[in-house]
C-alpha cells in the first residue's frame, strides 16, 4: 500500500505489503475470468475498474489477496484499488454473514431453473440476492456466469463451486450450516 508521510522531501513511501503474494487459486475457473479479462486489455492499468467487476460478479465481494493480485498483475498500487473498491457502492470487500451463498445467474444457470432458487431463498429466508439474515448467517448473493456453465445450475458454497444441484440441496447444505451453527 502506498503511504503518503509527513516528511519533508515528500517521498511516497511503498508498503511491504504491496509485494505480499496474495493467496489465489489459479485453477479455480472463476479466476481464469478474471485473468482473461485482463489479458483481453494486455494487463493495462485501464482495466482496473472492469477487472474488479469481474471479481465481484464472480466471487460476490473482493477481498485483500485479490486486490493484491489485480494491483500486482496491473501495475498499480494496492492503495488504489483499495480506494476504488471502497469508493463504489457496487464493490463489496466481503460478504457479512457467516456463510455465502452466490448463485450464478448467467444465462446456462437460468436455463436449468435458478430462478427456483432465487425464489426459494425469498419464501423461506426472506432473501433478496446481495442480503444477509438479520442474525448474520447467512448471506446470499449472486453472480454472473462464473464459466463452468457444463455444471449448471451453479452456486458457490462457502467459496466452493458446486453444480447440478437442486433446490433441495440447496435447502440441505443451508439446513447444515444453520444447525451448525446453533450447536
Ligand atoms: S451461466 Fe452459470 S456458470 Fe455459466
Amino acid at each position: 500500500m502506498t503511504v503518503v508521510t509527513d516528511n519533508p522531501k515528500n517521498e511516497v513511501i511503498e508498503c511491504a505489503c504491496d509485494q505480499q503474494k496474495p493467496a489465489i487459486d489459479l485453477q479455480d475457473r472463476r479466476w481464469k475470468l478474471v485473468n482473461l479479462t485482463m489479458k483481453k486489455h494486455n494487463y493495462s492499468p485501464k482495466a482496473l475498474i472492469e477487472t474488479l467487476h469481474v471479481i465481484q460478479d464472480s466471487f460476490g465481494y473482493i477481498d485483500m489477496d485479490a486486490m493484491r493480485y489485480v494491483a500486482q498483475q496491473l501495475r498499480v498500487p494496492v492503495s488504489k484499488v483499495f480506494g476504488v473498491v471502497t469508493f463504489y457502492h457496487g464493490f463489496t470487500c466481503k460478504p457479512t454473514g457467516e456463510h455465502t451463498l452466490i448463485l450464478c445467474t448467467g444465462t446456462a444457470c437460468y436455463v436449468k431453473g435458478n430462478d427456483k432458487m432465487v425464489e426459494y431463498m425469498k419464501q423461506k429466508h426472506n432473501l433478496d440476492p446481495n442480503q444477509t439474515t438479520s442474525d448474520n448467517k447467512l448471506s446470499f448473493m449472486t453472480a454472473r456466469c462464473v464459466g463452468a456453465c457444463g455444471l449448471a445450475p451453479v452456486m458457490i458454497l462457502d467459496g466452493q463451486i458446486v453444480g447440478k444441484l437442486g433446490v433441495e440441496d440447496m435447502q440441505a447444505k443451508i439446513e447444515e450450516w444453520l444447525n451448525h451453527a446453533n450447536q
